[in-house]
């Protein structure tokens, strides 16, 4: 019938984000048909579902979803099991899949990629790098051409929260309770603090734009828990201040990689990262250096991230349109577009 059939698979923050997302812009030739998640009324009840059209199907069976005709699965639960056996399922048969999910893309992203390929179907996951920031599909699209030895950012936006709200003063605890409570924390936050998650991402990373597969429990990390006001007294003192930074560089046959909080110079644009901004910079032998930033944590700019994915990917299943809608131009003059 030329729709794209849709399920969702969690209905957490970035779930019911991209509930609302598609609510709103109402793209033709796209339709929710399935909402999956554990106990399943909690949902169904919430605010949240009003986003949800009614004719979709709430259900906490996800043989509902895995023997329907659906056409692209979006996962949004997070964690390698049981997500992992599902996806598997999904692609085997034919379906799509979208996902947000860092840790299973970093740990089994290649099986699950030869996965897809074998049964002519597509796996993307450009939330799962930096949120809102489209850096996966920026060096997927825009940087396979170059040769990228070198990376480095702010991929984890709770730490970067708490750090750059610890910089003017204020507590640790307080600030971790206050990105849990937005929707930027991992459902264990130590994922966040201790840099798990952020390890994740720089091995996403480095396998797309390094060309290196390395194994996360590989790589060197070091937690921001300790990091305390006065580290940030001295920081100044050297005019620099901390952020979670995340680096992998190519060395010969080998890759520097390393997740830790770092000294970064006031006069570094890393430093000017507020809040749930992410910046991920790569260096390109032939293109040099390149900036990704934006908003790398949180339910809206995730949802835009995986709706995008969602838009790509029924282009290439089926002839979706863009709610493209004809508009008068006026003569008015526009302000430039400063960054805030
Ligand atoms: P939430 O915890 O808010 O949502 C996850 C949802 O999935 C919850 O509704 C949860 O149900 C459900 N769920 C989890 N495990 C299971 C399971 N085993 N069976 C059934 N349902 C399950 O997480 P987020 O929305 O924040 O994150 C979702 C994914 O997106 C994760 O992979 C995360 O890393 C990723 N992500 C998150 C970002 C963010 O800013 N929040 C940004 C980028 C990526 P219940 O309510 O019962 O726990
Ligand atoms: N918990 C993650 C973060 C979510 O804070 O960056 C985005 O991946």
């Amino acid at each position: 019938d030329g729709v794209v059939k849709v399920a969702l698979l969690g209905f957490g923050t970035v779930g019911s984000s991209v509930a609302k997302v598609l609510a709103g812009s109402k793209f033709p030739g796209i339709a929710l048909t399935h909402v999956y998640n554990r106990d399943v009324a909690r949902k169904r009840d919430s605010a949240a579902a009003k986003f949800v059209p009614s004719t979709a199907k709430w259900t906490e069976n996800i043989d509902d979803v895995l023997k329907s005709d659906v056409d692209v699965v979006i996962e949004l639960m997070g964690g390698l099991t049981p997500a992992e056996g599902w996806l598997r399922k999904a692609l085997s048969a034919g379906k799509h899949v979208v996902t947000a999910n860092k840790q299973l893309i970093a740990y089994r992203g290649t099986s699950l990629q030869r996965l897809a390929a074998k049964h002519g179907v597509q796996l993307v996951y450009g939330a799962a790098v930096a949120g809102g920031v489209p850096v996966i599909p920026g060096i997927l699209q825009g940087l396979g051409g170059d040769r990228v030895t070198r990376l480095s950012g702010i991929v984890n936006g709770t730490c970067n929260y708490i750090l750059s709200r610890m910089e003017t003063g204020a507590e640790y605890a307080t600030v971790l309770q206050d990105a849990q409570q937005l929707g930027y924390a991992e459902a264990n936050p130590s994922a966040d603090v201790d840099g798990f998650d952020a390890r994740a991402k720089l091995c996403i990373l480095s396998r797309i734009a390094l060309h290196a597969e390395l194994n996360p429990d590989e790589v060197a990390t070091q937690t921001i828990s300790t990091v305390e006001a006065i580290d940030f007294v001295y920081a100044k003192e050297l005019s620099c201040t901390i952020r979670q930074v995340s680096r992998a560089q190519v060395d010969g046959t080998r890759v520097h990689a390393r997740v830790a909080p770092m000294l970064i110079p006031l006069s570094s644009p890393m430093a000017w990262s507020h809040g749930t901004q992410n910046m991920v910079v790569t260096s390109g032998n032939y293109g040099g250096d390149v900036v990704f930033s934006g908003h790398g944590a949180g339910g809206e700019p995730t949802a835009v991230a995986v709706v995008s994915d969602l838009l790509a990917v029924s282009q290439g299943a089926k002839a979706v349109e863009l709610p493209v809608r004809k508009r008068q131009v006026t003569g008015e003059f526009l302000a430039p577009h400063y960054l805030r």
